[in-house]
């Protein structure tokens, strides 16, 4: 029995790839660990807060030292990482928005990377503090980025798959549905990786 916690950050609802191949994935976590629960955090339907002078400096305050103000704007952030703590198994939709991923992703990893609690620094460099866990990045775009010409422009999978290991999650697998707005390559995109898709 596993907990799944499923990030979506694109608007597109049923229409959405990258919401379509993670609840692919999540179908194919509950056959393997059968009464496995599920949450889901949609970033677009409830995005989290831009990062404040008033977020940052609680960040930086413990606790007790924290003003009424700073306790306030600190909850959410406190919240999705207790949630991310309690996941065996994290679901990241990540669709390529200009070359990288949407805003409401950037804010939650911003509310996540945590100094003290999903991170810290020793004598032997950055520690990430998230461990025991599964993730699966699904990402979807309208080009082809895992080969060819526009392979440097792919600032989703590098950028994702060092900030998750940088807080600790090192065991990631990329499901990418990739060429959906190209000719010939987007008959298949979806199907491509579905077929990828290797849960264990
Ligand atoms: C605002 C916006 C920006 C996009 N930027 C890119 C891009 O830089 N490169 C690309 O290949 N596709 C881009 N696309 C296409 C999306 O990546 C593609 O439609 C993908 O399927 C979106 O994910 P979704 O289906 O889960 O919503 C963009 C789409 C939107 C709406």
């Amino acid at each position: 029995m596993k907990k799944v916690l499923h990030i979506i950050s694109s608007p597109r609802g049923e229409a959405s790839v990258s919401i379509k191949l993670g609840n692919a994935i999540i179908e194919r976590i509950l056959e393997t660990y059968p009464g496995s629960t599920v949450k889901v955090r949609n970033l677009s339907e409830l995005p989290m807060p831009h990062l404040q002078l008033l977020h940052i400096g609680s960040f930086f305050t413990p606790a007790e030292n924290r003003s009424e103000d700073q306790s306030a704007a600190i909850r959410v952030s406190d919240e999705a990482v207790a949630e991310l703590q309690e996941a065996d198994i994290i679901v990241m939709g990540a669709p390529m928005y200009s070359f990288t991923i949407p805003s409401t992703l950037n804010v939650y990893l911003d509310h996540i990377a945590r100094p003290g609690l999903t991170f810290r620094y020793s004598d032997k460099g950055p520690e990430g503090l998230v461990k025991n866990k599964k993730a699966y990045i699904v990402t979807s775009s309208g080009g082809v980025y895992s080969e060819g010409a526009m392979q440097a422009y792919d600032f989703v999978v590098p950028y994702v798959q060092r900030f998750l290991g940088f807080i600790g999650i090192t065991d990631v697998s990329v499901v990418r549905a990739e060429g959906l707005n190209v000719p010939v390559v987007q008959d298949t995109a979806l199907e491509k990786a579905m077929a990828s898709i290797a849960v264990d």
